[in-house]
């Protein structure tokens, strides 16, 4: 079977997606499924009007017309002989080293189109029907997973880095939980607060900041907190594996009061004190 990869047509197998691929790391792409009845794609506008309005909400120019798209497709049937076929098309924010901001100008969109055949139900065995189950809707929930289905992470740092800022802070009813890619602290008056463990990602940087609250006596509460109470915090930091620990010294157009303050500073020692115990000396020396 040829499938369609990025200008290409080429054997399945030979079809091969890079590891850095913006779909394989942040789930940053779109698809579209469809299916092709005697040689002829039902639906193909409106799927691909539904993949544009996709590819607008999420910024992801892709640079195939309908056209373009459908001419792909006949091609695809008319080569491997599929008349009774599925359509897919994935289109991804292409190849770029792993960073949740968009890539940077010019990183070429992913773009794979594939037909594989379909035998059709027989009409007897469609009419005997299917069994089901119910279930919770999951979908957006799973924030305690380190899925790489990211894309709302993406997103939400998209949007803080074209507005110049480092990093999103994400708000859910009212309470801030954390960051796009990161956990986030308030202090006032020497006590720490965060999120509690629900539903928000339970960050490995986090548990060594707790621990190393709990050696050095400075409050640690997992608690929620307004995003009025974190413009008027004290202190404001960040945590994440690769972040390390940073100070948050304004939030839109607030300065945070104490900026990197006492609390955040001690923190910000003792984490490296932590790496340099078990990895050898922390760089930068202080
Ligand atoms: C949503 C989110 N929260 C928090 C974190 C910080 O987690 P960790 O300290 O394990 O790096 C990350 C890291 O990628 C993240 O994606």
């Amino acid at each position: 079977m040829y499938v369609y990869l990025n200008g290409d047509y080429i054997q399945h197998e030979d079809a091969l997606i890079h590891v850095e691929d913006r779909g394989f790391n942040f789930a940053d792409s779109l698809y579209e499924v469809t299916r092709i009845y005697n040689g002829r794609p039902f639906g193909l506008n409106r799927h691909i009007s539904r993949m544009e309005q996709g590819a607008e909400l999420l910024q992801l120019e892709y640079g195939i017309t309908t056209e373009q798209f459908t001419g792909i497709v006949d091609e695809l049937i008319r080569i491997n002989e599929t008349p009774e076929a599925s359509l897919y098309i994935q289109v991804s924010r292409g190849v770029a080293p792993r960073d949740h901001p968009f890539p940077p100008e010019p990183t070429e969109p992913t773009v794979f189109v594939m037909v594989k055949p379909h035998e059709p139900v027989p009409w007897e065995e469609r009419l005997q029907g299917k069994t089901a189950i119910t279930e919770p809707d999951m979908r957006y929930q799973l924030c305690a997973v380190k899925t790489t289905a990211l894309l709302p992470n993406v997103l939400a740092c998209q949007k803080a880095r074209s507005a110049g800022a480092f990093e999103a802070i994400l708000v859910r009813d009212g309470m801030v939980t954390e960051g796009s890619n990161t956990n986030i602290y308030i202090v006032n008056e020497g006590t720490i607060r965060t999120f509690p463990l629900v539903n928000i990602l339970p960050g490995i940087t986090r548990s060594y900041v707790q621990e190393i609250c709990e050696h050095a006596g400075i409050p640690f509460l997992e608690e929620a907190f307004s995003v009025g109470a974190m413009l008027e915090a004290d202190e404001v930091f960040l945590t994440g594996s690769v972040a390390e620990i940073f100070p948050v010294v304004q939030i839109d157009d607030q300065h945070i009061s104490q900026g990197a303050g006492v609390i955040t500073r001690q923190l910000i020692e003792r984490y490296a004190e932590a790496v340099t115990a078990r990895c050898g000396q922390y760089t930068p020396e202080r």
